[in-house]
């Protein structure tokens, strides 16, 4: 039986903290779908960001985005409605991005987070809950 699937691209600047992520998800127990890119050629992070929005979206598991910042592919994975991705720089962005924005997407920089701290990130992102209450309602207004 497989564990928990978990969505993750990069563009040529996240991969080799995506091939790392991949490994230590496995170790967990994740089901990890790779949607590329697979070497450190250059590609556009725009087509991989609109690839993981759009496995979110499909079944609901969440994803992790890298690009050389986190930022460009993080623009690109928020332009489809319902996709609530963030750049988390330390585990405590990514508790506070799932407690409070339901964050369904996490973006790390490939260039600027060292693969220690990403999988502290990782960790932190994927054990913590949304609250609710108060910020359901501001959630909901992101796409109304
Ligand atoms: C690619 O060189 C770089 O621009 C990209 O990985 C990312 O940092 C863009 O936001």
């Amino acid at each position: 039986m497989g564990g928990q699937i978990i969505h993750i691209a990069c563009d040529h600047g996240g991969f080799k903290l995506k091939e790392s992520l991949i490994i230590f998800l496995s170790g967990e127990g994740y089901d990890v779908n790779d949607l590329g890119t697979y070497s450190e050629e250059s590609v556009d992070y725009p087509v991989f960001g609109k690839k993981a929005a759009e496995a979110v979206l499909s079944d609901g598991n969440p994803a992790i985005i890298i690009c050389g910042t986190g930022i460009g592919i993080s623009i690109a994975a928020n332009r489809h409605k319902g996709i609530r991705a963030a750049l988390c720089h330390c585990p405590e962005y990514a508790r506070l991005t799932r407690q409070h924005n339901d964050a369904n997407i996490l973006s790390l920089g490939g260039r600027f987070t060292p693969e220690n701290e990403a999988k502290k990130i990782v960790k932190a992102f994927l054990a913590t809950g949304f609250e609710g209450g108060r910020h359901k309602n501001r959630i909901e207004m992101l796409d109304n």
